[in-house]
C-alpha cells in the first residue's frame, strides 16, 4: 500500500512504522493519523507479525497534533466530530505489543501517541511534553490522564500547567521510558527488542500484554483475579506444555503459536 506520510516495512516478524512527515517535525495530520491506522490495523491482522514498533526521525517523534488544521475548527465542530476520534487510540487498543521508539520531540499529540504504545524505548536526545497550554488548550488524547497514571500527579500537573519539556533521563527516572540508549542506537536496540517479544508464542504474549493492561482499569483485587484466570488459560495452550517441556530438556522451544 502507498503511503504519503509513514513509511512501512516488515523485519523478522516486526512491523516497523515511521512517521515521515519531516517539513512538520511529523506533526500528527488527519492524515497522518488515518494511514497509521491503516497500517496498525494490517499488521494486526498479518500472522507473520508479532510485534510492531513505531518511531520517528532523529529530530522529532511527532511535535503534536498539527497546529494548524486546528486553528480554524469551533466548538460545534469538535464535539460533533468528537475530535480527538477513536482514530487516535488505535495504538491503544491494538492487541499485539507496541513499542515507541523516540528520538527528538514527542510533544503534545506526539507524547500522547508514544503513550498509547505498551512502553516506550528513548534516544539521549528526546524530549517529551504537553505544552497544549501554551497555545491555548490542554491535552485531548490522553496526556492529562495517561501522563497522570504513569508519572503520578505532580510531574503530570507540572508537565501540563508550565508546558516544559522533559529530557530523556527525567522520563527514565520517573517511569515514562523504560530505557534510554544513544541517538544511534535507537532503531537497533527497539527492533531487538520487538524481535525478542516476536519471538515468544503470540498468544501468550497478548495474554501477558491484557493482564499488565487491566491493571491500569481495575483495583488490586479484580485485577489479581483477572491474572490469576488468564494465567490458567495458558495452560489450555500447547505452547505452555511446550515451553516448560523446553526447559526441562534443556532445548529451545518451539512455538506452535508464533
Ligand atoms: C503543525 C508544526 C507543529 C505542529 C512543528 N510544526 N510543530 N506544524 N503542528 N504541532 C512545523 C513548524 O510550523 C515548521 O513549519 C516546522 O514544523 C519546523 O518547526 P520549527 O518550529 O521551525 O522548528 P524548531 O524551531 O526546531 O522548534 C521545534 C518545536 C516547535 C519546539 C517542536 O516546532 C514547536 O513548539 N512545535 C509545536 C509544539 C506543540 O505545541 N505541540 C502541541 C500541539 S497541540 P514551517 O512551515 O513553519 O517552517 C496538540 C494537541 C493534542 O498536540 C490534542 C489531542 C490530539
Amino acid at each position: 500500500m502507498a503511503y504519503e506520510y509513514i513509511l512501512v516495512e516488515k523485519r523478522d516478524r516486526v512491523g516497523l512504522i515511521t512517521l515521515n512527515r519531516p517539513e512538520a517535525l511529523n506533526a500528527l495530520c488527519a492524515g497522518l493519523i488515518d494511514e497509521l491506522g491503516q497500517a496498525v490495523a494490517l499488521f494486526e491482522a498479518d500472522d507473520e507479525i508479532g510485534c510492531l514498533v513505531v518511531t520517528g526521525s532523529e529530530r522529532a517523534f511527532a511535535a503534536g497534533a498539527d497546529i494548524k488544521e486546528m486553528i480554524g475548527k469551533d466548538f460545534q465542530q469538535v464535539y460533533r466530530e468528537d475530535f480527538i476520534t477513536d482514530d487516535w487510540e488505535v495504538l491503544a487498543k491494538t492487541r499485539k505489543p507496541v513499542i515507541a521508539a523516540v528520538a527528538g520531540y514527542a510533544l503534545g499529540g506526539g507524547c500522547e501517541v508514544a503513550m498509547m504504545c505498551d512502553f516506550i524505548i528513548a534516544a539521549e536526545n528526546a524530549k517529551f511534553g504537553q505544552p497544549e497550554i501554551t497555545i491555548g488548550t490542554i491535552p485531548g488524547a490522553g496526556g492529562t490522564q495517561r501522563l497522570t497514571r504513569i508519572v503520578g500527579k505532580s510531574k503530570a500537573m507540572d508537565m501540563c500547567l508550565t508546558g516544559r519539556m522533559m529530557d530523556a533521563d527525567e522520563a527514565e527516572r520517573c517511569g515514562l521510558v523504560s530505557r534510554v540508549v544513544p541517538v544511534d542506537k535507537l532503531m537497533e536496540e527497539a527492533m531487538a527488542a520487538a524481535a525478542k517479544i516476536a519471538g515468544h508464542s503470540l498468544p501468550v504474549t497478548m495474554i501477558a500484554k491484557e493482564s499488565v493492561d487491566r491493571s491500569y482499569e481495575t483495583t488490586l483485587s479484580e485485577g489479581l483475579r483477572f491474572e490469576r484466570r488468564v494465567f490458567h488459560s495458558t495452560f489450555a495452550l500447547d505452547d505452555r506444555r511446550e515451553g516448560m517441556t523446553a526447559f526441562a530438556e534443556k532445548r529451545k522451544a518451539d512455538w506452535k503459536h508464533r
